[in-house]
């Protein structure tokens, strides 16, 4: 799930107004009123979460009359939704601030906001450290927007980064800030209780909680209605999703999860993100073999292809115990695709081990991976115990190894689509040439072919591949799957 790939941490998402206006008159036709005194402007970096949030975010503001904008210089209140994950991540949103301070020093009163997991991490300290910041709010704390953008207002600091054990924003109806109006992310739990010792999650995201069934469900079947036709489910580690129905005790597994919102429709197709190797289970590869429109596609990170890395990296899996996962999968799955996340140079990571990474890369056949440097993060396991030893010209030059391979492997894996046929779900104008549509098969590898007339984003389209690039498949459409 972590799109946190150099494009979308450096490439902020703003709101498309024109979307918001359908969102916000709407809400004006309920509050019987369609003036919009005050406009924010947001900004979300890092993971899918994140910008699952920033939904929820824009429609707690639009209930107190807070319209969207695009540009940031009439905005009353912007807001950055930031990412903790790595340095890098948090160096991009001190950037950002300087740039809104510049807007601030132009429109004095204007007000900025921290979100997210800088926020929860950072929390007051952020005050001191940018002195422009004039609200902190964490992740489990967007209920109270309205209130400390009031606080904001009257010239005090506001800081909320309350992590809660119950939060999940069941019943809050995000605003959905992608334009497309095809696809859209649905959070069905929030926090994470594992402990890898790279990451910073558990500190800025608290516990793991589940969000009720029904409200899953019912979201999901409201974006069907409204024509979308793809719904990721969100998670930290989708696969300990576990809600409990306090008014007759029944479990709902994530394989259950899957399978209610993949019968909502048959063209509504269902992915999700994130899988820690650990916790999939076979009932969700079942789920996912029964069910045409539960795409054949599973993120797995493995971080490491090295058993005593692993065990540093308290990932609770060995190598081989990983790679059996993989071969149930394929067994049970055959044309599943996996995709992985690998972290280069992690404390005390020998030159064997790395190459254990690449075999396992090799072994997985993964369709595409996100990969990245070591980074310590202040406060987790790591940065308490090991030494972050392997210095930066070694992370790199092993990351550029990883990478090389990855997209030989990438390569090697759309080959084998050429002469196939696939149905896709065009997802809107490619950006090279807007004679082409674009769209994603089950697999969730782009697919690039010519616009045929009575065709629009949030149809099926059945494209024979003819030719592929490590990233994208290239075809035309057919009348028939083969
Ligand atoms: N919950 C997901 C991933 C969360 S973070 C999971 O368990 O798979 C997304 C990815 O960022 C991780 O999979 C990891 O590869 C990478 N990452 C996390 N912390 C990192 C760090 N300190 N340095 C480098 N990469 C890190
Ligand atoms: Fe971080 Fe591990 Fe939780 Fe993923 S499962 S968010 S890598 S602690
Ligand atoms: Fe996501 Fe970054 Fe937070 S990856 S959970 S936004 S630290």
């Amino acid at each position: 799930m972590y799109n946190d790939n150099p494009t979308l941490e450096t490439t902020p998402k703003v709101l498309d107004p024109k979307r918001q206006g359908e969102v916000f008159s709407e809400e004006a036709d309920k509050n019987g009123s369609s003036t919009e005194e005050r406009k924010f402007y947001i900004e979300s970096y890092g993971c899918q979460m994140n910008f699952s949030d920033s939904e929820i975010v824009a429609s707690v503001l639009s209930e107190v009359g807070f319209g969207a904008t695009r540009d940031m210089e009439e905005a009353d209140l912007i807001l950055i939704n930031t990412c903790s994950i790595r340095e890098k991540a948090e160096d991009t949103v001190r950037k950002r601030l300087r740039i809104f301070d510049k807007v601030k020093r132009k429109r004095p009163g204007t007000m900025v906001g921290v979100l997210g997991c800088m926020a929860e991490r950072l929390k007051t300290k952020l005050l001191d450290e940018e002195k422009l910041v004039d609200l902190v709010v964490g992740p489990d704390a967007y209920r109270d927007l309205p209130k400390l953008v009031d606080t904001a207002g009257s010239g005090q600091k506001a800081v909320n980064v309350f992590l809660s054990r119950e939060e999940t924003y069941a019943d809050i109806n995000p605003m959905r800030l992608d334009t497309s109006g095809v696809t859209a992310f649905i959070s069905i739990m929030r926090g994470c209780d594992n402990m890898c010792s790279f990451c910073v999650v558990p500190f800025t995201r608290g516990r793991e909680r589940s969000r009720n069934a029904f409200t899953i469900v019912a979201e999901a079947a409201q974006l069907f209605e409204r024509g979308y036709r793809e719904v990721t489910l969100l998670g930290q580690n989708v696969d300990s999703y576990k809600w409990e129905n306090p008014e007759n005790n029944e479990v709902y597994s994530f394989a259950r999860i899957l399978r209610m919102v993949a019968d909502i429709h048959p063209d509504l197709r269902v992915r999700f993100s994130t899988s820690h190797p650990k916790d999939i289970t076979d009932d969700v590869m079942y789920a996912i073999g029964e069910y045409e429109n539960i795409c054949n596609y599973i993120h797995l990170p493995v971080q490491s292809g090295n058993t005593r890395v692993l065990d540093l990296m308290n990932r609770t899996y060995t190598r081989e115990w990983y790679m059996e996962k993989v071969k149930r999968i394929y067994e049970l799955i055959p044309d599943c695709a996996i995709s992985s996340d690998m972290i280069s140079g992690f404390c005390t990571e020998t030159e064997e081990e790395h190459r254990d990474t690449l075999s396992i890369m090799k072994f997985a056949q993964y369709s595409m991976s996100y990969m990245f440097m070591y980074s310590e993060r202040p406060g987790t396991l790591a940065e308490r115990k090991y030494e972050d030893d392997v210095p930066e010209d070694v992370k790199k030059r092993r990351l550029q190894e990883i990478i090389k391979l990855q997209s030989e492997i990438s390569l090697r894996h759309n080959q084998k689509d050429i002469g196939k046929t696939f149905k896709v779900l065009i997802e809107g104008d490619s950006k090279k040439d807007p004679n082409d549509f674009k769209g994603r098969n089950s697999q969730n590898k782009m697919v690039i072919f010519p616009k045929e007339k009575g065709f629009q984003p949030g149809d099926y389209a059945r494209v024979k591949v003819r030719e592929v690039t490590s990233a994208t498949l290239i075809g035309n459409m057919v009348k028939e799957l083969s």
